[in-house]
């Protein structure tokens, strides 16, 4: 009998296994990670730390930078650079601080690539018309395939505040009113960006920006104070950030914004308790353009240093551009006055995202020439076309036939490259842009097109150029009129109290519109505009946003019908400023309006009794309805919804449901639609909104054509917060299905 010594076999395993864990933990990447940046902080002097908490820009566009600049990299007090002026600056900066700089510790290079970098893409507000996350994800992989092929390998986007106030000029950079549609084109943006992973070679690091509310700045003044209860906070503001998180985000950016009187720059609450504590954020915080400096302004900071300290001990880890963190935090420390566990603990996240990003190994541009690609214009002109909004089309005037004889084309916008490609463009370039009128030559030849821009900018005064638009317009079958805004009549800072075309394009567009010939207006812009006065004076109205480089070919293959336009809009668009703010997802009040309890203002009989006219929550002269409502948008066909379907009548809190509804294409074209589904808690225990959007998805049909499609819900989509906590509760809900907020095709489940 063979003897087996037990003790001696259990010491064998044991050591065995010791083995195997180290050769496993040496191979895990984490584990390398984390021992890396241990390593590097053990060698860094507390300089070097701060250092890796300041970002600034040079604003000389000289090469080789000034000696200040450079010894400031060279020393390692940048750890990261933002707005470079070119290419080779991006490559001269990051030279030194890898090859001259103590510890080689590469440069974060950051810049705002907003919708594109060179291929540019439609504005923000206009993607999000696209309800196509997938298409959205393309477009932000093509953006930072460009971008890392010139060096920058972090950009400060998306932009996800939520916007119900189109007054607010950064409207345009937003996804608009709803946080679902929102969180959903967060997530594809992320995905986009920085890929399957972030040391991919043409990935670069997302930011989930302005956190939080700066959306909802009071008046739609860019900067103002946000007053946001904590259930619409949780419910509305935070819920796109907190799915950019769950989708590893690498970085978030603070706003200018104060929130319930606090700045979110020095705000402990949103930034060190929800962010980090709460949510577990790993990666990096970093503050809004000298938002740290600004915590003075806001007279919330006595002076630099009390800003300095009040931003660390709030959770901003990385200082952008008031240099208070290099200038101040160094004898904050030695003083006592703040604790090196702070600093550690920003730059180990700041050095986790350079290392996730791979920049030890791989620090400069791919120089992979991936610029302008066929594939990314396909996408960029996809875009385009998914993006515009048809918002009447009296008498199918649109699409316009290939035969037609000439067209008259009008407007500041309609050959103007650099306004076409709208607000946040540093990189795009206005010889690669494809204007309306370029295409429209290339489509029909240009003996076919008559052009007179009638207004040379958008703001212009003077009827100078009118004789010659109206001239061109009489001698043409149809007028196209490009009308709009300059793209610097958009977005940050630039915010607007009359939403109407500026300069005298209204004025153009009335004498037009007295000539009786089919006219045809495409707003080219990135704010949302009072419509409703130019609906009599044109046939067909196009809302194609600032559409980018490829706005002339995608509005081509729209007017002509090669495509049906399928854009839903993002934002309620109203009939007024007055009614602003104004969104499809408000509470019910005790009163509520219909278009039946609503007595017209001249209606009114003269000493009418104080409550006959029946008391209900609307304007005595605008009533309750907007133009246009959150989802809306036409097509050159019809499409009806029937048939809606629940897996369950009731479902209980593990169940999930299945919500399927037929679409069929009952008109003559061939189109994509975005089917919308929503649903109403109809009792909570707080006031629940009348209607929520929960799913979308799109869909193309040729004529004749049906599908059945399928939502799924969880109840986990039913939940909200109260303002304390997180609650899911059992009741009944109404849910919808249909292509715009206004769904009527109708069914109802119990949650147990
Ligand atoms: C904007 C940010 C932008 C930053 C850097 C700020 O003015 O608010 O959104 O990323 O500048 O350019």
């Amino acid at each position: 009998m063979k003897f087996i010594n037990t003790d001696m076999t259990r010491k064998y395993y044991f050591i065995l296994i010791l083995i195997i864990i180290i050769i496993s933990s040496s191979c895990n990447p984490i584990h390398n990670k984390e021992n890396k940046v241990e390593e590097l902080l053990e060698q860094m002097t507390l300089e070097e730390k701060i250092g890796q908490m300041n970002q600034l820009m040079n604003f000389s566009p000289n090469i080789p930078i000034d000696s200040s600049f450079y010894q400031l990299i060279k020393n390692g007090k940048i750890g990261s650079i933002l707005n470079a002026m070119s290419p080779e600056m991006i490559h001269e900066m990051q030279s030194i601080a890898v090859e001259e700089s103590r510890l080689g510790i590469p440069l974060l290079v950051g810049r705002d690539i907003i919708h594109g970098y060179r291929t540019i893409f439609p504005v923000n507000i206009g993607l999000a018309a696209t309800f196509n996350t997938e298409l959205i994800k393309e477009t932000t992989s093509i953006a930072a395939k460009e971008a890392r092929s010139e060096g920058v390998n972090w950009t400060f986007a998306p932009m996800m505040d939520i916007a119900r106030d189109p007054r607010w000029g950064r409207m345009v950079e937003s996804c608009g009113e709803d946080p679902y549609l929102a969180e959903q084109m967060a997530i594809a943006s992320i995905e986009g960006f920085q890929g399957k992973n972030l040391s991919n070679k043409n990935s670069i690091a997302a930011t989930a920006k302005h956190f939080v509310g700066y959306g909802a700045a009071i008046g739609g003044r860019d900067y103002n104070s946000t007053l946001i209860p904590e259930i619409e906070l949780r419910n509305v503001y935070l819920r796109p950030f907190k799915a950019a998180i769950d989708a590893n985000v690498a970085t978030v950016m603070s706003g200018f914004n104060d929130l319930n009187g606090v700045p979110t720059s020095g705000n402990v609450y949103t930034l060190r308790e929800i962010l980090k504590n709460e949510w577990n954020f790993n990666g990096f915080v970093i503050s809004d353009w000298g938002s740290i400096n600004n915590l003075q302004q806001h007279g919330y900071a006595k002076d630099e240093i009390d800003a300095t300290i009040k931003a660390l001990e709030a959770g901003v880890d990385m200082d952008m551009s008031s240099s208070l963190y290099l200038n101040n935090l160094k004898s904050l420390v030695d003083n006592g006055s703040v604790k090196e566990e702070l600093i550690n603990d920003a730059v180990r996240r700041i050095l986790k995202i350079k290392l996730d990003l791979n920049l030890f190994e791989n620090p400069y541009a791919t120089n992979d020439n991936e610029l302008l690609t066929e594939q990314a214009l396909d996408i960029a002109k996809k875009t385009v076309i998914q993006s515009t909004v048809l918002l009447q089309n009296k008498n199918k005037t649109l699409p316009l036939s290939r035969n037609i004889k000439k067209v008259a084309v009008i407007g500041p916008l309609a050959d103007a490259p650099h306004e076409q490609m709208g607000t946040w463009v540093f990189d795009g370039k206005s010889e690669n842009v494809i204007t309306p009128l370029n295409a429209l030559k290339n489509f029909l030849g240009a003996e076919r097109v008559n052009y007179a821009p009638g207004l040379k900018i958008s703001r212009t005064r003077n009827k100078n150029g009118f004789a010659d638009a109206i001239k061109a317009a009489r001698n043409s079958d149809v007028v196209l009129l490009f009308m709009g805004d300059e793209s610097i009549l958009t977005g940050e800072a630039h915010c607007r109290a009359e939403l109407t075309l500026p300069g005298y394009q209204n004025e153009l567009i009335e004498e037009i519109s007295k000539l009786g010939k089919p006219t045809i207006l495409v707003m080219m812009t990135g704010v949302i505009h009072m419509v409703e006065p130019y609906l009599d004076k044109v046939d067909a109205l196009l809302y194609g946003w600032h559409p980018g480089t490829m706005g002339g070919p995608g509005y081509v293959d729209l007017l002509f019908g090669i495509e049906s336009p399928s854009g839903k809009l993002p934002m309620t668009f109203p009939r007024t400023e007055g009614q602003i703010p104004i969104y499809y997802s408000h509470n019910n009040t005790g009163h509520p309006a219909s278009d039946e309890s609503w007595v017209r203002m001249y209606d009114i009989p003269v000493k009418a009794w104080q409550t006959s006219l029946g008391n209900t929550n609307h304007y005595l002269d605008y009533g309750l309805e907007p133009l246009f409502e959150f989802g809306f948008g036409l097509s050159y066909t019809e499409f009806s919804y029937s048939d809606i379907k629940l897996s369950n009548k009731a479902i209980t809190m593990s169940d999930s449901l299945i919500i399927s509804t037929t679409i069929k294409n009952t008109g003559g074209y061939q189109a994509e639609d975005v089917a919308q589904l929503y649903i109403r808690d109809l009792v909570g225990s707080i006031v629940r909104p009348i209607k929520e959007l929960k799913r979308f998805k799109r869909i193309r049909l040729n004529p004749g054509e049906e599908k059945t499609i399928e939502f799924v819900l969880y109840p986990k989509d039913l939940e909200f917060h109260n303002g304390e906590e997180w609650l899911i509760e059992p009741g009944e809900f109404n849910i919808w299905v249909g292509n715009s907020s206004k769904a009527e095709l109708e069914s109802k489940f119990e949650l147990k």
